[in-house]
């Protein structure tokens, strides 16, 4: 098992170079993939990874459908300044698909987790020819899975999961003895841009784990609207994450004088050090109402805007 390095412990440049040898060693002169979402962790292990394989590295974008707004371009934009190419491979298609008719928490993480490592990075790597993937994994992921809070899209070998015999290569996570603070660090010592390694974080699942009930185009269409507006009106609160969760249930609403049954959007934001435990952030009412307005003039359909006011534990920081 590996021991934790606390954000007081750790020294980033000496994990930096622990790990780059570490990884040098585990791939040797063959070639590794990863998987770049755009987030603090998979953005630090790019930079990690790239600093240790330089042109036997591929570094990938899974447009999987789920992200937020403009996020692919952003991505790889953002990457091309650090002089890092990034491929963006288009499986919307699979995704959906995947997650039709789902409606349990655990399966729709499960259907994800299939359609990312056996299918789309299955094929990548077999075309590329590959034996490993670099992820950015983190202590948190492992223990919410461990203790059964949440199934993490990442997390495999402490289930007893051998990613050899399920998918076909080895998976490195340099981060794992770390947690989000600690990435943030490492982040900033690897010369990634204040946007990244300070941004809110981000799950796995993406926007589907902000959709309760079934995921589809439209409805993540919807979170989607709804989480532009939350992150662009809370992005001076210094919150630890804020997002924005579509409800299944309808509520009678009306709009320009009609009755209009429509669906209601969640708000949280989140106080937090490392996302173990969070308590929501006491945000003024004028904030809330400006929430509200603009989810309700931005965000077809919506006629209901809530705020969350429990803490996590019992909450968790999103929704599915
Ligand atoms: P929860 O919702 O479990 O989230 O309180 C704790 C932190 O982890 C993020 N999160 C994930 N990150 N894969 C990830 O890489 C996942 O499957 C996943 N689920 C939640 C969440 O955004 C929060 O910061």
């Amino acid at each position: 098992m590996f021991k934790e390095i606390t954000s007081q412990q750790l020294n980033p440049e000496k994990f930096t170079q622990d790990k780059v040898k570490e990884i040098k060693e585990l791939v040797g002169n063959g070639t590794a993939i990863n998987a770049l979402s755009g987030g603090v962790d998979s953005s630090t292990v790019t930079m990690l990874g790239h600093k240790a394989l330089g042109k036997q590295l591929k570094t990938v974008f899974i447009e999987n459908g789920l992200m937020r707004q403009g996020e692919p371009e952003r991505v790889v934009s953002l990457f091309r300044q650090l002089g890092i190419t990034v491929e963006i491979i288009d499986a919307r298609k699979e995704f959906f698909t995947a997650l039709q008719g789902i409606t349990d928490p655990e399966e729709k993480r499960e259907a994800i987790t299939q359609t990312f490592y056996r299918d789309v990075f299955g094929r990548i790597i077999k075309q590329s020819g590959a034996k490993h993937l670099l992820q950015g994994t983190i202590l948190t992921d492992v223990d919410e899975t461990i203790a059964g809070i949440k199934r993490q899209h990442n997390v495999f070998e402490q289930l007893g999961i051998d990613p050899q015999e399920a998918f076909g290569y080895r998976i490195i996570e340099p981060l794992i003895q770390l947690r989000k603070d600690g990435v943030r660090k490492v982040g900033m010592a690897l010369g990634l841009p204040t946007e990244i390694f300070q941004r809110i974080p981000f799950p796995g699942p993406a926007l589907s784990a902000r959709v309760i009930g079934e995921v589809t185009p439209e409805r993540i269409e919807t979170v989607r609207k709804a989480t532009a507006v939350v992150e662009n009106i809370l992005k001076d609160t210094n919150a630890f994450q804020y997002l924005a969760i579509l409800h299944l249930d309808r509520v009678t609403g009306m709009r320009d004088g009609r009755r209009d049954f429509g669906q209601q959007i969640e708000i949280r934001c989140w106080n937090s050090l490392d996302a173990r435990t969070a308590t929501p952030t006491p945000l003024s009412f004028e904030i809330l109402e400006k929430l509200s307005a603009e989810v309700i003039q931005e965000v077809p359909g919506v006629v209901s805007v809530t705020y969350n006011i429990t803490p996590k534990p019992p909450s968790t920081i999103e929704a599915v």
